[in-house]
């Protein structure tokens, strides 16, 4: 199929900065790929209104409006599914995705996450950096399995962490990294450059 036709679903729960990274790739042509859809969990992200300036579908997802976490997570398939999306890419989506959407997308969901994985998974991970006194941290893409931050490294990018450095500095600097690597990540899956064995990824 064409490279273009391959169709992302991005979900989203605040600012966005990485949906627009990856927007931007496919407008300049180095992602060659197209954001078919943009989920959001929360009313007002930001990043839904960035989506509708692309003139992309933005479909903001109701948790109140489902009767629980299954019927929730029912009504992302459904729609991920209609839209035949290829890859789901988490970028700054806050909740965490249940197993039937993990096996409705085998292999075809990733994250981006602000620290040096396995380093500083979960909430807050600059601060964690920060605090922990480490002296590089970074950016990591990953496969999503069904822990938190756990799952298969793709691509990693560091960044020096100063000692003047706050949480918003830091937060920044590595962010900038995330700009570069999430379209870099994605344009090697677009591609079929990965190969999965167990928790290794390799580049074919
Ligand atoms: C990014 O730092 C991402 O790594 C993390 O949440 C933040 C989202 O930022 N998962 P944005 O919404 O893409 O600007």
């Amino acid at each position: 199929m064409p490279s273009n036709d391959f169709k992302l679903a991005v979900l989203v729960s605040g600012r966005g900065s990485n949906l627009q990274a990856i927007i931007d790739s496919i407008e300049r042509g180095d992602l060659n790929a197209r954001v078919s859809v943009v989920l959001s969990n929360i009313a007002d992200a930001t990043a839904l209104k960035r989506a509708e300036k692309h003139e992309i579908e933005a479909v903001f997802v109701d948790p109140t409006s489902c009767a629980d976490k299954a019927a929730f997570d029912r009504r992302m398939i459904e729609i991920l599914k209609a839209r035949s999306v290829d890859l789901v890419c988490l970028a700054g989506y806050m909740r965490i995705l249940g197993n039937k959407v993990l096996q409705a997308f085998p292999g075809r969901i990733i994250n981006i996450h602000p620290s040096l994985l396995p380093a500083f998974p979960g909430l807050n991970p600059q601060k964690q950096a920060i605090e922990y006194g480490v002296k590089i941290s970074g950016c990591t893409v990953h496969f999503v399995d069904d822990g938190i931050d756990t799952g298969p490294v793709i691509l990693q990018a560091t960044v020096p962490v100063y000692e003047t450095d706050n949480e918003e500095s830091l937060a920044q600097r590595i962010l900038d990294q995330e700009h570069l690597l999430y379209p870099r990540a994605i344009q090697l899956i677009t591609e079929d450059k990965l190969d999965l064995n167990g928790r290794i990824v390799t580049q074919k």
